[in-house]
């Protein structure tokens, strides 16, 4: 594996992390090498002793095996260069031969681009240009960090510079969501059990709500921050992924190509999104998160003291076809919620009749299925009960699973169960060309609809209250409310 950007954060916090939990594991074959590119100029020694601290800070596993790791280090190796520096890719070529003589690698090549997005097309142009793409035996294929472009016209100038050196079956966009185990749980909820399928659709469904809520503000990130806001960092790759598995039509086969045009199809269907009715847009102001006094958007580094850029976006989508026609989708992501949540919350329809004396009746909602892809991993279907007692009263119960206490084993990070599909050729659970395109499109309409409008006052929420009221009025509209995760 060549990382480009091997001295960044993405490398240190979750790739050598992830290798080292497959190396812990043994999933990698016992020649496993890496390759670090990036500017600053480390020796190779020094690039080991980075990679390990990053191993003993960051990784799942602690503490981390010495003897394991050691002889996973023997394996790593750098070189330093700018991405646009032809000599630079020489030696890459040169390291990469010696590796593959002296280790066995026999030409197989990830090369993962953990860097930033202005790099990924200099990158793949020099892989080309210098023939490290292509060269001797084995496959090669290529890693592709979010985001992928601003909007279409760029993710399509992207898919076109790498089109130029790759098929789009060596490419791997990564959406890190779809390697959380609960992610991957809703289509094996959804198409191993018999009972949920039959009832899936718009018969049975009242609604559904998709929620990415985060507690923490914008970090050190302000200045890409600026340029992205909530519907491009948060909505175009993960909410609109989350919403494609939740509501595709079950495929043939687990097939990468099979499951991937199922969620293409549901792109496809979605309406198009009418801001004026439909979008809510966000910004968070001052306030307190977990008991801690914390400043609005517009007073966080490399942020504009006018910023107009979204931290929290909710929106209504229905999407045209028979399964799901009327059937309303409420997505919605923030910053500075009051907490870290993200779930799939499948509202069913009340049942049609209730035969109990309306008095015995003690707060029975419809039944309600959430899938909690984090914290808490797991799901939850809230039924109604009888309360013990000689009379007939009702009450809704949760029936709950947890992934911590029916399986005693922790879940791989999201990074590895992806690296390793990657390398074994299965990019079912990486984006596809279509699919990013038809996201983009989405998200251009929104952001076409807003530019041609002026925008709400802002900030409109306070940082640890659950984003606007017209969010609430959204809902509220519909005779619905937002769940409080
Ligand atoms: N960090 C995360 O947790 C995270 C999560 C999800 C996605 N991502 C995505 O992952 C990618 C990387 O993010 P990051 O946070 O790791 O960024 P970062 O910390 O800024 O790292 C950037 C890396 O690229 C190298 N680099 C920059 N310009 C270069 C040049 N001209 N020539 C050679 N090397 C160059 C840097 O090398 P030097 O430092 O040596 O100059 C550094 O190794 C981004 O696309 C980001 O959106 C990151």
């Amino acid at each position: 594996m060549v990382i480009f950007g091997a001295s960044g954060d993405l490398t240190a916090r979750k790739l050598m992390p992830a290798l080292y939990n497959l190396a812990l594991n043994r999933y990698l074959p016992a020649g496993f090498s890496v390759i670090g590119v990036a500017l600053t100029p480390w020796t190779e020694q020094e690039f080991k002793t980075h990679m390990s601290e990053a191993a003993t800070k960051y990784s799942r596993t602690q503490p981390v095996d010495r003897s394991v790791w050691q002889s996973f280090a023997e394996g790593l190796h750098y070189v330093a260069m700018t991405f646009d520096d032809m000599d630079g890719y020489g030696k890459l070529a040169a390291t990469l031969d010696r590796l593959d003589r002296e280790r066995g690698t026999g030409g197989n090549r990830v090369f993962y681009f953990a860097t930033l997005p202005q790099f990924f097309a200099v990158i793949v142009d020099r892989l080309g240009a210098s023939g490290v793409a292509r060269a001797g035996e084995g496959w090669k294929r290529i890693i592709v960090e979010k985001p992928f472009g601003h909007d279409l016209k760029s993710a399509q100038e992207l898919n076109r510079a790498i089109h130029a050196v790759f098929t789009e079956r060596q490419v791997y966009r990564i959406d890190h969501y779809l390697g959380k185990e609960t992610v991957q749980n809703v289509m094996v909820f959804r198409f191993a059990n018999g009972i949920f399928e039959p009832i899936w659709n718009r018969r049975y469904v009242d609604h559904m709500q998709i929620t990415v809520a985060e507690d923490l503000g914008i970090e050190r990130r302000g200045a890409y921050y600026e340029k992205a806001g909530a519907l491009r960092d948060i909505f175009q790759n993960h909410l609109l992924q989350l919403l494609s598995i939740v509501a595709m039509e079950p495929p043939a086969n687990f097939d990468a190509e099979v499951v991937r045009d199922e969620k293409v199809k549901v792109l496809r269907s979605i309406h198009p999104i009418n801001v004026e009715t439909d979008a809510v847009r966000g910004q968070y102001g001052p306030g307190w998160v977990a008991g801690e006094q914390v400043v609005g958007y517009r007073q966080e580094d490399q942020v504009a003291p006018d910023s107009k850029t979204e931290t929290y976006v909710a929106t209504r989508l229905f999407i045209d076809n028979w399964r799901w026609a009327e059937t309303p989708f409420y997505l919605r992501t923030g910053k500075r919620l009051p907490n870290r949540a993200s779930e799939i919350a499948i509202q069913f329809k009340k049942a049609p009749h209730l035969p109990f004396a309306k008095t015995a009746v003690q707060d029975t909602s419809p039944n309600l299925l959430v899938m909690r892809i984090q914290p808490h991993e797991g799901a939850s279907l809230k039924i109604a009960a009888k309360i013990p007692g000689p009379v007939m009263r009702l009450r809704t119960v949760n029936m709950d699973f947890f992934y911590g206490s029916s399986f005693l084993i922790e879940s791989p990070d999201a990074y590895e169960r992806l690296v390793l599909d990657c390398m074994l050729g299965d990019p079912t659970l990486f984006a596809r060309e279509d699919e990013v395109e038809r996201a983009w499109t989405l998200v251009d309409g929104v952001e076409a609809g807003w530019a041609a409008q002026p925008p709400p006052a802002l900030p409109n929420y306070a940082a640890g209250t659950w984003g606007p009221e017209a969010a609430d009025a959204l809902m509220e509209r519909d005779g619905r409310r937002w769940r409080r995760p």
